[in-house]
């Protein structure tokens, strides 16, 4: 099938290279000329785990095209995947404007009726809005084309984006016509027939509203195990343990389960955020959700907290920041925790020393006065204290007594418990693991 993306970032990507993987015909648009040029020659400007192998397989088997002409992109389209972004106003409520613009340039160009698909996540009844605007826009030009809409969620996590999309959990797809439905089974038929997963069919409304309620119970899950890490710190006991245990119940599951410092990332925050206002616009106070996010700035706040009660004042320090990206397998930083961590340590007059395997580069302009380090060695080097923001595994590597020679100060605030409390502390360290009571060397 001729399928267009608009929007060619995380997910518009990943969807363009997938669907050509699954041998659609594929051009991905962006407003971006300078991202269009770069994909063109092959390269993927973000870190993705086998994207790159797939862009390039797509491009060579000509299957997968780039422009930065939109009247291009989708004229011939028979489905047309609306990927831009939905930046958060100050109130919480997304910016839906690139949504709409989107909606009117397929409407002004489509030379055929054509399948709009919602993959941006978008408040429930966004879906009335673009066809209105695609509606209106071909009164404007006169023409007679009536297109569908449909929404299609995604469920793909940054890191395993490609496996998500084409191994995925579930496939969801809202319309509220017959045509819409049959023109995305067959746009499916190829992945269902490599690999058998649920096909939701739905109406639109209760496809966005799929997306929303899912990213928004996540988070509460982590809001929750987070919730019950203050606890642990406060009564003596090991959250890790805790969240194993309840893990083995399969009603509850052991995933998304694990206390840190918060969850960042371009989705969590701000489809929360999106849930809770599209709730109160429609009449309801999602109260829960209000907690959820306030428990998650709680999180971000928790390992600063920590190295003011171990290190007392934090002017003047050298503190060792490692992991900046929102989790591990990912170079993005929208939203990551670290940078929270980051300003407030910053506020309080303190150097940063920071580390990261991948995102350095994509926070040296925010942080003029940081010490960018290539090796974490380096950022531990003389630093007064250590705080742990992401898992990576390179971290784990490092031993108790190796910590214990490089840092000045022998204190470790491990956000994402990466060490073992107990093997830092009997190596002289004063330990703050988030989850697990506060550990000092012994006789001290
Ligand atoms: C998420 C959803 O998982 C995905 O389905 C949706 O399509 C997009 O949003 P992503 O943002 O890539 O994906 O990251 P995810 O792996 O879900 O993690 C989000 C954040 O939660 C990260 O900051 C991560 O560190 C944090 N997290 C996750 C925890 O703190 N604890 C956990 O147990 C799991």
């Amino acid at each position: 099938m001729l399928v267009s993306v608009i929007g060619v970032g995380h997910v518009g990507l990943v969807t363009a290279a997938c669907m050509a993987d699954l041998g659609h015909d594929v051009v991905g648009f962006d407003v971006d000329g300078q991202k269009i040029e770069l994909l063109r020659t092959g390269a993927v400007p973000f870190v993705e785990a086998g994207l790159a192998e797939l862009v390039e397989a797509g491009v060579r088997a000509g299957r997968l095209e780039f422009t930065a002409d939109v009247a291009e992109a989708v004229r011939a389209a028979e489905v047309v995947f609306i990927c831009v972004g939905t930046p958060r106003r100050p109130d919480g409520a997304p910016n839906m404007s690139f949504v709409q613009s989107a909606a009117a340039t397929v409407a002004s160009h489509a030379q055929r009726p054509a399948v709009v698909a919602e993959k941006s996540t978008v408040p429930v009844q966004t879906g009335e809005r673009i066809r209105q605007a695609l509606r209106l826009q071909s009164q404007a030009r006169g023409g007679g084309l009536v297109h569908d809409v449909v929404s299609n969620p995604e469920f793909l996590r940054e890191g395993t984006a490609v496996a998500d999309t084409l191994r995925p959990d579930r496939i969801v797809v809202g319309a509220d016509s017959e045509r819409g439905h049959a023109v995305m089974r067959a746009l499916y038929a190829p992945l269902l027939a490599r690999h058998d997963c649920p096909y939701v069919a739905t109406d639109v409304r209760t496809a966005e509203l799929i997306k929303h309620a899912s990213n928004a119970f996540l988070a509460t899950k982590i809001s929750f195990i987070n919730a019950v890490a203050r606890i642990c710190e406060l009564a003596g006991a090991n959250v890790h343990t805790i969240a194993d245990a309840m893990g083995y119940d399969a009603r509850i599951g052991r995933a998304f389960l694990n206390a840190g410092v918060g969850y960042g990332g371009s989705c969590f925050p701000k489809d929360v955020e999106a849930f809770i206002h599209i709730a109160q616009e429609l009449g309801y106070d999602f109260g829960m959700l209000r907690e959820t996010d306030r428990i998650n700035r709680e999180a971000k706040a928790w390992p600063v907290a920590q190295l003011r009660r171990l290190v007392w004042n934090l002017a003047d320090k050298q503190i060792a920041v490692l992991g900046i990206a929102f989790k591990p397998g990912t170079d993005d930083v929208r939203d990551a925790p670290a940078l929270d961590v980051i300003d407030a340590l910053l506020a309080e007059g303190a150097t940063v020393r920071l580390h990261d395997p991948v995102a350095l580069d994509h926070v040296r302009e925010r942080y003029p006065d940081a010490v960018f380090c290539d090796k974490a060695e380096d950022a531990l080097r003389g630093a007064h204290a250590v705080v742990v923001c992401t898992e990576w595994d390179e971290y784990r590597a490092i031993t108790p007594q190796r910590l214990a020679e490089l840092l000045t100060y022998p204190v470790v605030v491990d956000a994402r418990a990466v060490w073992d409390a107990r093997a830092l502390a009997d190596a002289g360290l004063s330990v703050a693991v988030v989850g697990q009571p506060p550990l000092s060397p012994a006789g001290t």
